[in-house]
């Protein structure tokens, strides 16, 4: 198969040039003005008014995730389906083996989960447990099954979170196998104490949720994880930053020269912690950990994001219907954790970053995929419009406007926390490893 695409203007992170995009074969093969194919395309597309981009990565889904309200409503087939609609071609979800269970069975079992995804996809590998193989699994995943990041939480003590000594052995383990750990930073002994206390108090609304998770205990943990990363010399990337407090620690350890690297979400720029007034059913749908803070923290954000001490936008997508979200209903700490977006992470940042000039349209490719390309190991091939790389490419549409809604999204479920919310921009085209796997 063989595309052209042509009259657009490519963005990518380092700058933005008026060319044509030759495609064969699923990798992009030239880019120059009026490109010459040597055999005729079997389609021109034409790119007027738009730019052309790398396809959308998201570094953080979780699709398919088991909770006790069951699984998040999204698996891999319909999630990557709504991925794609919002221009995203790429996500990493997570590995996260039972109790007892092997590193290379749990990633066996979680590949056959994943087998109806519609987009390029890879795994961060949780290791919930320390044990004696755990160092060798750790070198396997890294030499043998092409999984370098490994998340830990400090949260969720009571399930997949590790205490201190197990997350300094998994930091050093990772940092000899040449990989990277993701972390999960608030933390769970203090917010443990917190929740036990509204119980007792029978304070048990969805406004509980974030009164018990307060933004110190992610600071703290984020402080502390960078201390550990430090002692293991292991590179260390902070999953869904929701707090300004965290950014100092974050700023300090990447001025002094450590390896950390860290992400925010679209709901922790543009929701605010008021979202957690009113009743059950408006509320609930916003319970997530982190929870969301006040608005001083998305200004934050945004500043991050805008000065590079924010590196990647991810989404945390795990969404939950309002029935799952019910499962709380008389008590907030049985609420599943988790809320909807991997379709609208690219809309979002462009409307409300890029319109509003908040980041410039090289960052906005820089934090929706190149970052996460050069961080996660897919650079050059992932998150680069140029010769050699993937097609995996997005004719993006700056002047096309839309309203979020549960009832016209594609993800599946019947809540958004972005329910109304307004957009500009969106993707007309995208090319998945050099197929159109949507045109509009
Ligand atoms: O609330 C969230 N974020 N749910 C997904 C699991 C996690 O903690 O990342
Ligand atoms: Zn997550």
């Amino acid at each position: 198969m063989t595309l052209l695409i042509k009259n657009g203007t490519i963005v990518n992170a380092d700058g933005s040039q008026k060319a044509d995009v030759l495609i064969r074969h699923g990798k992009i093969v030239g880019i120059e003005k009026n490109v010459k194919s040597e055999i005729p395309p079997d389609k021109i597309i034409d790119a007027s008014n738009c730019y052309i981009i790398p396809g959308g990565i998201d570094p953080h889904v979780h699709m398919h995730l088991p909770s006790p309200a069951g699984f998040s409503s999204d698996d891999f087939g319909s999630g990557s389906r709504a991925a794609i609609f919002g221009g995203t071609t790429t996500f990493i979800d997570f590995v996260t083996p039972k109790k007892g269970q092997t590193l290379s069975e749990a990633i066996k079992h979680r590949k056959s989960e994943a087998a109806n995804c519609l987009a390029n996809y890879s795994f961060h590998v949780s290791p919930v447990e320390w044990r004696d193989s755990m160092e060798d699994e750790i070198r396997d995943c890294v030499s043998n099954e092409g999984f370098r990041t490994f998340k830990v939480y400090m949260a969720y003590k009571d399930s997949i979170g590790l205490n201190d000594e197990v997350l300094l052995k998994v930091m050093k383990a990772v940092s000899k196998a040449g990989g990277m750990v993701t972390v999960h930073c608030e933390m769970g002994d203090e917010i443990e104490v917190l929740r036990e206390k509204f119980a007792g108090e029978n304070l048990l609304s969805p406004k509980y949720h974030p009164l018990s998770r307060p933004a110190e205990a992610e600071a703290k943990a984020v402080e502390k994880a960078i201390a550990l990363a430090k002692t293991a010399d292991c590179p260390l990337y902070i999953v869904h930053v929701s707090a300004g407090e965290s950014l100092k620690h974050i700023r300090q350890a990447q001025k002094n020269g450590q390896q950390v690297f860290a992400e925010t979400c679209p709901q922790y720029l543009l929701l605010d912690d008021s979202k957690y007034d009113g009743a059950f059913d408006q509320t609930a749908p916003f319970v997530m950990s982190p929870p969301l803070r006040k608005k001083s923290d998305n200004l934050a954000l945004w500043r991050a994001l805008g000065d590079g001490g924010l590196q990647t936008v991810g989404t945390d997508h795990c969404p939950f219907t309002l029935a799952q979200k019910r499962f709380g209903e008389n008590d907030f700490r049985k609420i599943p954790n988790g809320a909807g977006g991997v379709e609208h992470r690219m809309a979002l940042l462009f409307t409300y970053g890029v319109l509003e000039g908040k980041i410039s349209l090289e960052q906005f490719v820089a934090l929706t995929s190149t970052n996460a390309a050069k961080i996660f190991g897919f650079y050059p091939a992932k998150g680069l419009i140029a010769p050699g790389a993937d097609a995996d490419i997005v004719i993006w549409n700056p002047e096309k406007e839309g309203t979020i809604s549960a009832k016209t999204h594609h993800q599946n479920c019947d809540i958004s926390i972005f329910e109304g919310v307004k957009t500009k921009g969106a993707p007309e085209l995208v090319i998945k490893t050099g197929i159109i796997v949507l045109e509009k």
